[in-house]
């Protein structure tokens, strides 16, 4: 048994169906950890470099789109970074297939996803294959301050005439 975290994201299609609690509940089923949660409006380069791998695929830019929430009304995700025991296989079993006409119906893809007319994949999650995809995706979505366990080395660092917005 390895103690491991992984990424999730719930996707645009998901929050616009109104998932959030139904998939947070099926994998509440792992008994894993939520050590980490954002609600995210994804911009283009936060897509293109999450999907970086994949671009040379002939639907990457219908897979940015989608991640961006162009196709629905909610252009937002929810990420998570669950955490424990073998997290990354036992999310990818409760999510199921990548492609949703063949995931398991009881999974959160059987049940949830679908393929559109124009062929995408609209399969509602996203989970970490591995544990070198997981430190990238984590790192690229949260920042250590938003993970409860220091699950990567840190360093401190100082950080100058940056604009942050704060409430007025
Ligand atoms: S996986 O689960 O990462 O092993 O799957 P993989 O087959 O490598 O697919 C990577 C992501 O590409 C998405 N995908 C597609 N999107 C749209 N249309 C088509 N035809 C398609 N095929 C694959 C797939 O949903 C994976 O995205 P994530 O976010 O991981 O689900």
């Amino acid at each position: 048994m390895t103690v491991e975290q992984t990424l999730v994201l719930i996707k645009p299609d998901g929050l616009e169906k109104s998932l959030t609690g139904n998939i947070l509940t099926r994998l509440s089923e792992t008994r894993l950890e939520i050590a980490g949660a954002r609600i995210v409006r994804v911009s283009k380069e936060l897509a293109e470099t999450h999907y970086a791998a994949l671009k040379d695929q002939p639907f990457f830019q219908e897979l940015i789109d989608y991640i961006i929430g162009k196709f629905h009304g909610k252009r937002k995700v929810m990420a998570l970074v669950y955490h424990g025991e073998n997290a990354i296989s036992k999310v990818r079993e409760i999510c199921g297939a990548t492609n949703p006409e063949e995931a398991d119906p009881r999974s959160i893809r059987g049940a949830y996803g679908r393929i559109t007319t124009s062929g995408i994949f609209e399969n509602a999650i996203h989970a970490s294959a591995n544990p070198e995809e997981a430190e990238r995706e984590i790192k690229l979505w949260f920042c250590p301050d938003e993970v409860v366990y220091n699950i990567y080395p840190v360093k401190e660092t100082k950080v100058k005439s940056v604009k942050l917005l704060a409430w007025a």
